[in-house]
């Protein structure tokens, strides 16, 4: 029923984690989820009623209306503090899931995992990490539909070091390349205005290109 997308997502919940899943828009992938056995306890949460209630009438149909607590309502401010270890917020801009995060300091604190799967800015995602003290502990990229998607699961404890799913993805370079793409049509547009040409912003782009094509 998920996507490759999802079935990363999942992959990062740890087992026997109390598990938020905000935004949960169809509910697929509680569902899955509460079908693995993976979770303690699983909240999905929509903001909007018309997918809240999707996700209420597709986790009815699959059973798992008692094993999986609906909540409408905006991002973390259905969720008390403590009351669950790992947050997923998936298929949202990157702005949106830090806002998400900041609108809700002590129930992040209180958790123990994040799972994070931005649509866009994701490096606007590793700077709130970077800046609130998580860690990357794992990534991986997931193709769906042509696009492949960065999958970030960051922890306040970090365990010892390990080698990320993402070095050895099958996608990495195909990702780089996209990258590439998307980079260097950025850097078209800026080459339109000379003062856009001069800037710092300029070279940041063209030195992450060079980096990138030096890895593809
Ligand atoms: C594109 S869907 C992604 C659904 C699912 N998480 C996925 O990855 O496929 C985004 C969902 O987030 C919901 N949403 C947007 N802003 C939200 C917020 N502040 N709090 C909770 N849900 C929100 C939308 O209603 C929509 O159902």
């Amino acid at each position: 029923m998920i996507d490759s997308r999802m079935q990363a997502v999942m992959n990062f919940v740890s087992f026997g984690s109390r598990v938020a899943d905000i935004g949960a828009d169809h509910g697929y992938l509680s569902i899955e989820l509460a079908k693995s056995g993976r979770a303690a306890k699983i909240i999905a949460t929509e903001k909007n009623i018309y997918p809240c209630e999707a996700a209420l009438k597709n986790i009815s149909a699959a059973g798992f209306g008692e094993a999986i607590d609906v909540r409408l309502g905006d991002g973390l401010q259905v969720l008390t503090a403590g009351e669950v270890d790992t947050i997923c917020i998936a298929g949202m801009g990157g702005a949106l899931i830090r806002k998400i995060l900041d609108d809700a300091p002590e129930v992040v604190q209180s958790a123990r995992q994040l799972i994070l799967q931005p649509m866009n800015g994701v490096k606007k995602i590793r700077a709130w990490l970077a800046e609130n003290d998580w860690t990357i502990d794992d990534e991986d990229l997931a193709e769906s539909a042509g696009i492949i998607y960065e999958i970030i699961s960051a922890v306040k404890v970090p365990s010892a070091p390990k080698s990320f799913k993402r070095d050895s993805s099958p996608l990495l370079k195909k990702f780089f390349a996209q990258r590439v793409e998307k980079l260097q049509r950025v850097l078209s547009e800026m080459s339109k205005s000379p003062a856009a040409r001069a800037s710092d912003k300029f070279a940041a782009v063209q030195a992450e290109i060079d980096t990138l094509r030096r890895l593809c």
